[in-house]
């Protein structure tokens, strides 16, 4: 049976219905495949997978990479080493089972502090509080084709230093050491303007805002530059919020999109198990006009 797609927003994602993901066929992950590429986000709703359908379903688009360390390090389920909990929950002993707690989770792109950042993140909400938690996306492709003139010309041909110093909580990735200089904290440098591997479209690519850093300049310039980039990229024309539903899976193209989370109210529960699809090739500058 095809695939039945309808979009999102104007500027990026792709809802997807028609399928069970626990018993999809060849094509119609083929298609899956092809909607998220070409989208940057797809999203299921009413899904009901166990741990092994979610590794299943996220190994068909290439090799799973390990959680990122976040706070309180590597968070797994019991037996599940590849699969990362997003989670505000504490065990019995008091202990949190995930990452993330309840507070506002910043716009960011997965691990962009690595040279070889994920390709694509997968997202399944196990349980969801009443109000909050909901998470944005935006369209990198659809904020760079609008990028104003002047503000291309300045980032023409520059990298950005994306920092592995906090994660999008705010909290210090364990073992890491706190420095707010971007030029020594640890991270990867990346193209400011970046050419998609699958459909060649230029993106912009900005991280994450702490630390960051635009080569060639001086810090005062690179911070009004980078307030301005991330003033547009992140703007209404490019975004969309997602109202989370007990059985969503939700799958980024992390090459092509940024996210953020609300806050939500720390008595409520917030389950979400994760999955990131390794990535293969360094990102590449855009070839310049
Ligand atoms: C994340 O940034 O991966 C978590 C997003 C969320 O909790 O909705």
């Amino acid at each position: 049976m095809p695939i039945l797609t309808s979009p999102l927003s104007a500027a990026l994602g792709l809802e997807v219905s028609g399928v069970d993901l626990a018993r999809a066929s060849g094509d119609q992950l083929d298609a899956i495949h092809r909607a998220w590429e070409q989208s940057g986000l797809i999203i299921f709703r009413g899904q009901r997978l166990t741990n092994e359908e979610l590794l299943a379903f996220s190994r068909r688009f290439g090799e799973l990479d390990p959680p990122p360390v976040q706070e309180n390090g590597r968070m797994s389920p019991a037996g599940y080493p590849d699969i990362y909990v997003v989670s505000n929950v504490r065990d019995e002993k008091g202990e949190p089972i995930g990452a993330l707690g309840a507070g506002e989770a910043v716009w960011h792109t997965d691990m962009s502090y690595l040279e070889t950042p994920p390709d694509a993140s997968i997202l399944y909400a196990l349980e969801i509080p009443p109000h909050g938690g909901n998470t944005w996306f935006c369209g990198m492709q659809a904020a760079c084709a609008a990028l104003p003139a002047d503000l291309r010309a300045a980032i023409a041909g520059r990298r950005i230093k994306h920092d592995g110093t906090y994660n999008s909580g705010g909290y210090l990735r364990q073992g890491v050491t706190p420095d707010d200089d971007p030029q020594r904290a640890p991270g990867a440098w990346h193209p400011a303007i970046c050419r998609h591997p699958a459909t060649g479209a230029a993106v912009l690519f900005l991280g994450r805002r702490r630390n960051s850093f635009i080569e060639g300049l001086d810090r005062a310039a690179s911070e009004a530059l980078l307030d301005r980039l991330w003033a547009h990229a992140t703007g209404p024309d490019f975004t969309y919020e997602h109202r989370w539903q007990v059985g969503d899976l939700v799958m980024w193209d992390n090459r092509a999109t940024m996210h953020r989370r609300d806050p939500f109210d720390p008595a409520a529960r917030r389950v979400m198990h994760r999955t990131q699809i390794r990535g293969t090739r360094h990102p590449v500058a855009f070839p310049a006009a």
